[in-house]
């Protein structure tokens, strides 16, 4: 199994709603963009949040032709910059999502020649780092994301029977990874929107003790976060305000836990 430094494709996942899987992937392209970091955000939920997060409303091209196509690489083509802010950082590139990919699903399963692995194949000869938001449901879309990347990170909230949706996941990862030559590895647990609730702390705590050292530094409820997705700006870009900079350097964080520090010219790196 490839080590969580050495991978540069990685998938955000939880197949249940709202836990923070946008925001995570945000926060990371955000960490890149401070870092200046060539990073490619690809949007495989229909809703496409990180698409209008990274400031894009029209995209030339969307992510759905990648699935469809099979010309490996296919997703180099299809990156577009983003409308994140140029200058002190660096802005990613986004393969946009589009609504077509709610009927994608359907249409791979009536197809199966390859159905789990377009996504792979569209990113084959890939050089930076990317960043897979994943719909919250663990179809076709999620397992095309698990299939091209080196490791999946694992989006949470500190709420209730959240440690069983982890242990789900966890069990699907595996599964794919034994499918697979290369291996998925486990990036780790991202427990997003922690608050300073009693229950919030006890849902934390249990996912600590089911899940061990898989779980990351967590990233705690702060406005400036939905602040920052709401304006389409990275984070990092954020006017100073309450909990920025406290955000900031929870996302840097995970950055440093789950891709490590790889650099952009080191051509077996990035
Ligand atoms: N740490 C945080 N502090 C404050 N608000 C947050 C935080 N994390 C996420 N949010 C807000 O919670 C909502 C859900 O987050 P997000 O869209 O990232 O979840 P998701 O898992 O991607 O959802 P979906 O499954 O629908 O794609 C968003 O409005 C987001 O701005
Ligand atoms: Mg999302």
């Amino acid at each position: 199994m490839a080590t969580v430094q050495d991978v540069a494709v990685i998938a955000l996942v939880n197949q249940k709603g709202g836990v923070g899987k946008t925001t995570t992937a945000l926060g990371l392209a955000s960490a890149a963009w401070a870092r200046r970091i060539p990073s490619v955000v690809v949007d495989l939920d229909p809703q496409g949040n990180a698409t209008t997060g990274l400031g894009v409303w029209e995209p030339a091209a969307t992510v759905d032709e990648a699935l469809e196509s099979d010309r490996p690489g296919i997703l180099e083509d299809l990156a577009e910059p983003s409308g994140w802010p140029d200058g002190k950082g660096l802005p990613p590139r986004i393969v946009a999502s589009a609504p077509a990919l709610a009927g994608r699903e359907r249409q791979m399963l009536s197809d199966p020649v390859g159905a789990q692995d377009r996504l792979r194949v569209a990113l084959s000869g890939h050089q930076s780092l990317v960043l897979i938001d994943c719909p919250p449901s663990l179809g076709l879309l999620t397992i095309n994301a698990l299939f091209a990347a080196d490791a999946a990170l694992v989006v949470t909230e500190p709420s209730a029977w959240a440690s069983d949706g982890v242990s789900e996941i966890l069990r699907t990862i595996d599964r794919v990874d034994t499918r697979k030559p290369a291996g998925l590895a486990v990036a780790g647990v991202a427990v997003n929107r922690l608050a300073r609730t009693r229950d919030s702390r006890y849902w934390h705590e249990q996912l600590i003790t089911d899940h061990g050292r898989l779980v990351l530094p967590p990233v705690r409820l702060r406005a400036a976060v939905a602040e920052a997705a709401a304006r389409s700006l990275p984070i990092h870009a954020l006017p100073p305000r309450r909990g920025a900079a406290e955000a900031c350097a929870e996302f840097d964080e995970i950055y440093d836990r789950v891709v490590g520090e790889q650099r952009p010219e080191d051509p077996d790196g990035l």
